[in-house]
């Protein structure tokens, strides 16, 4: 019966944009679409508040959060880089200042989006770009002037990883006439690119950072490279416990390290080594202090006044499926994706960065440059080659860039996994060399 009352709900909504207020300030347009039959996607545009007579004469930015499970339209938006904070207070450097910015909770089951049966999950990567492809061909019907709007793909964490592939494909499917887009350039910020070799650097790591011992080291050490060795005979779900196991491993002998800030002064008997390492993933992506000091508990606001402001059905729960959404992606999680960002450099014009806050554990610098160094293709001895500069802004160094072709590295200082929101100067410095604004 609730299922049935259900089903009849969705097929109400799952059409057209909404032409709502939407929450909060600025020219907003949401709605879902339904990528496959019974998998309803949701997405949310702002519109940039630049001083522009058409917003469409600014880029448009989608944003792709982690997890996989994490809602781009709950966490990106309200905790990371959309215009209001969890205060409800105006975000001041929001990328909505400058850009479009388009939210979308992916993969279905992510957020508000849902899917009607199990069975309609994703469970790879390549899906997950062919289902955000359905969204895009929809979403340029409704509002076509984005079609000439240079378009650019910002992923952070697993997010990153389902970049890159979306990218690649809206990139040749726009090439064969399939769908019209200015695809121009894809960002990789602290992606889960090449999951192996993430979980390989953890244990040096944290011994450099002082945040364990050499017997620490070793032990977390152990464990990573068991998961490798489980990875390397092909067991790839596995791949994904070890991975987990090895998470366990170093809050033990750290006793609680914030995942994704090693800064973090941790608070005694935090929630936050007691939460299971998936929910984790999924859900924060970053420390529950951030949060608790907060005016809004972002479940409470994306079940409550958000959902009513969106005209959400109310049988959709917002971040109900993600645990699923994680758990159907288990044998594909630990994969990499570095052939993908080499095709990209190779067969396709678009500019593609990687940006990496220097103080994140889950996705640490070190083991982002060992695939970055083992990357070939044809400008790749002059990204070798060339040489690193100081990002400066207003005479404070927020980092260093280094480029070769379409290729470039950004070192952002200061910043934990949400480079975003930890360094907005940084965050601008490369977002300018991407889009020209
Ligand atoms: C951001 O806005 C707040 C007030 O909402 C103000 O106090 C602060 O100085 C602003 N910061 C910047 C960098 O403009
Ligand atoms: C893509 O955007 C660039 C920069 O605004 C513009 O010069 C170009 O004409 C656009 N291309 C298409 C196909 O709309
Ligand atoms: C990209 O091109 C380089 C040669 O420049 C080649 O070695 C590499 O295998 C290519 N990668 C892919 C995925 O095609
Ligand atoms: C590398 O290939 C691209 C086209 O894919 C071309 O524009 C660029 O000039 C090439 N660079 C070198 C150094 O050959």
């Amino acid at each position: 019966m609730t299922r049935f009352v259900l089903l009849c709900l969705l097929a109400l909504i799952a059409t057209a944009a909404t032409k709502g207020k939407g929450f909060g300030p600025g020219e907003q347009d949401y709605g879902y679409v339904t990528v496959r039959d019974g998998a309803h996607m949701f997405w949310w545009l702002f519109h940039t508040t630049a001083d522009v007579a058409d917003s469409s004469e600014r880029p448009l930015i989608m944003w792709l959060q982690g997890g996989p499970g994490g809602s781009s339209c709950g966490y990106g938006n309200f905790e990371i880089l959309g215009p209001l904070d969890l205060d409800l207070n105006l975000r001041n450097t929001t990328w909505v200042n400058d850009f479009n910015v388009l939210f979308v909770d992916n993969p279905v089951g992510t957020g508000y989006s849902y899917v009607e049966n199990p069975s309609l999950f994703t469970t790879d990567n390549k899906q997950i770009a062919a289902d955000l492809l359905t969204l895009m061909k929809n979403f340029y019907e409704q509002l076509p002037q984005f079609k000439k709007s240079p378009f650019y793909i910002y992923g952070q964490s697993y997010g990153g990883k389902m970049a890159v592939d979306f990218a690649h494909l809206i990139y040749k499917e726009s090439r064969l006439g399939n769908i019209q887009s200015n695809i121009s350039g894809v960002a990789m910020g602290n992606s889960w690119i090449s999951p192996v070799d993430s979980v390989l650097s953890w244990a040096p790591f944290l011994y450099q950072v002082s945040l364990v011992d050499d017997k620490g080291e070793k032990e977390i050490l152990s464990q990573a490279e068991y998961t490798k060795q489980v990875f390397d005979q092909g067991l790839y779900e596995q791949a994904t416990d070890e991975w987990a196991t090895t998470e366990y491993v170093i809050l033990d002998k750290t006793d609680g390290v914030d995942f994704y800030n090693i800064l973090t002064k941790m608070e005694r008997g935090s929630s936050h080594n007691k939460r299971t390492i998936k929910q984790q993933a999924v859900d924060r992506q970053t420390y529950n202090k951030y949060y608790s000091s907060r005016a809004y508990d972002l479940d409470q606001l994306m079940n409550g006044i958000v959902k009513e402001a969106l005209g959400i059905p109310r049988t959709v729960h917002w971040g109900s499926q993600s645990g699923d959404v994680f758990d159907y992606l288990a044998v594909d999680f630990m994969k990499p994706v570095i052939d993908v960002v080499e095709t990209l450099l190779n067969e396709t014009n678009l500019n593609v960065h990687v940006y990496n806050g220097n103080v994140d554990l889950i996705v640490d610098t070190p083991g982002q440059m060992v695939w970055i160094n083992k990357l070939k293709w044809n400008e790749s001895a002059d990204f070798q080659t060339a040489p690193r500069k100081t990002i400066w802004v207003n005479n404070i160094m927020e980092g260093y860039e280094k480029q070769g072709g379409k290729f470039t590295m950004f070192w952002i200082n200061v910043a934990g996994h949400s480079v975003p929101r930890d360094n907005p100067a940084g965050s601008r410095a490369f977002l300018k060399s991407m889009t020209g604004f």
